[in-house]
């Protein structure tokens, strides 16, 4: 029998220490592992490699929570909100509050999708990318009840709470656990949500952002950037992301329309 390399172990070691706490368990094992190879090939010894996958995971993904979700306290919720539209409207807003970055736009939720996807011809499939728990903001989105709308993130526990979501709210779609760096969606959508995503892929691998751009698959992409950082420091990122992504998507031929909104900078881009 082939005996497995002396990276191979590190890495499944690595894994089973990461995931051996309960904050990184549901991350998709792609991108730990996409992670933990990196910080192996770099890090002096197994620990540091260790604690480095994990601040990178936190920075990615953990930084978003303030606490631990208690998903079947908010699946309860929403089902008993889900007699009154305007229960479960307001419902959704409140659990949208616990995700940092999906929380950030509710200043501008009511303008948000309605400027920028405003006269959108008729569209069939829409791809959230990095979606945290932005579906729930569907009822915001200026498109039909027909529309399938397909959810990626890294969270296993959120996505099934994002499928059960969609299921108490009769949304035609579905939620799947993806890592963008490793297994990005190739097929062909109308729309495509990037979401403040682009710069959260660059953190972990330079050039990640292009090499998406390249492999997606969609005719209209809806591109966005935060305003402020999780910390709440502004100071010139609006400039910084709006050459970051001229940079990007320079001899793409894409038509772009850019809109500047408090909390996020934004791009519509038909492709
Ligand atoms: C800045 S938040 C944006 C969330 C959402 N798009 C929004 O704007 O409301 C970044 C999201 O990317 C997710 N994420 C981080 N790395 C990822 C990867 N490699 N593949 C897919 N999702 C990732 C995180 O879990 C987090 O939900």
């Amino acid at each position: 029998m082939k005996r497995a390399s002396r990276g191979t172990d590190d890495l499944d070691a690595l894994v089973t220490a990461v995931t051996s706490t309960s904050k990184y368990r549901p991350i998709s094992p792609d991108l730990i592992r996409r992670v933990g190879a990196r910080e192996l090939a770099v890090r002096s010894n197994f620990k540091t490699a260790v604690k480095a996958t994990k601040n990178k995971l936190h920075q990615v993904g953990g930084a978003y929570f303030e606490a631990k979700l208690d998903y079947v306290a908010m699946l309860t919720r929403l089902r008993e909100a889900s007699t009154s539209p305007d229960n479960f409207r307001q419902m959704c807003l409140n659990l949208m509050r616990l995700h940092a970055s999906t929380r950030e736009r509710l200043p501008i939720l009511d303008e948000f999708y309605t400027i920028t996807l405003t006269d959108l011809p008729d569209i069939r499939v829409v791809r959230d990318l990095a979606c945290g728990l932005n579906p729930l903001a569907r009822a915001w989105m200026p498109f039909g009840d027909a529309v399938e709308y397909v959810a990626y993130d890294i969270y296993a526990d959120m996505m099934v709470f994002v499928s059960e979501f969609m299921a108490i709210m009769g949304m035609n779609g579905r939620a799947q656990v993806g890592d963008l760096l490793s297994r990005p969606p190739t097929e062909p959508a109308d729309l495509i949500l990037l979401l403040k995503t682009l710069p959260v892929l660059e953190q972990v691998e330079k050039g990640a952002a292009a090499r998406l751009l390249d492999v997606i698959d969609g005719r209209y992409l809806l591109i966005t950037f935060p305003a402020r950082s999780l910390g709440g420091r502004s100071k010139g990122m609006v400039q910084n992301y709006d050459a970051q992504f001229r940079a990007w998507t320079k001899k793409r031929g894409w038509q772009i329309q850019r809109y500047e909104f408090a909390t996020e900078l934004a791009y519509f881009v038909e492709t």
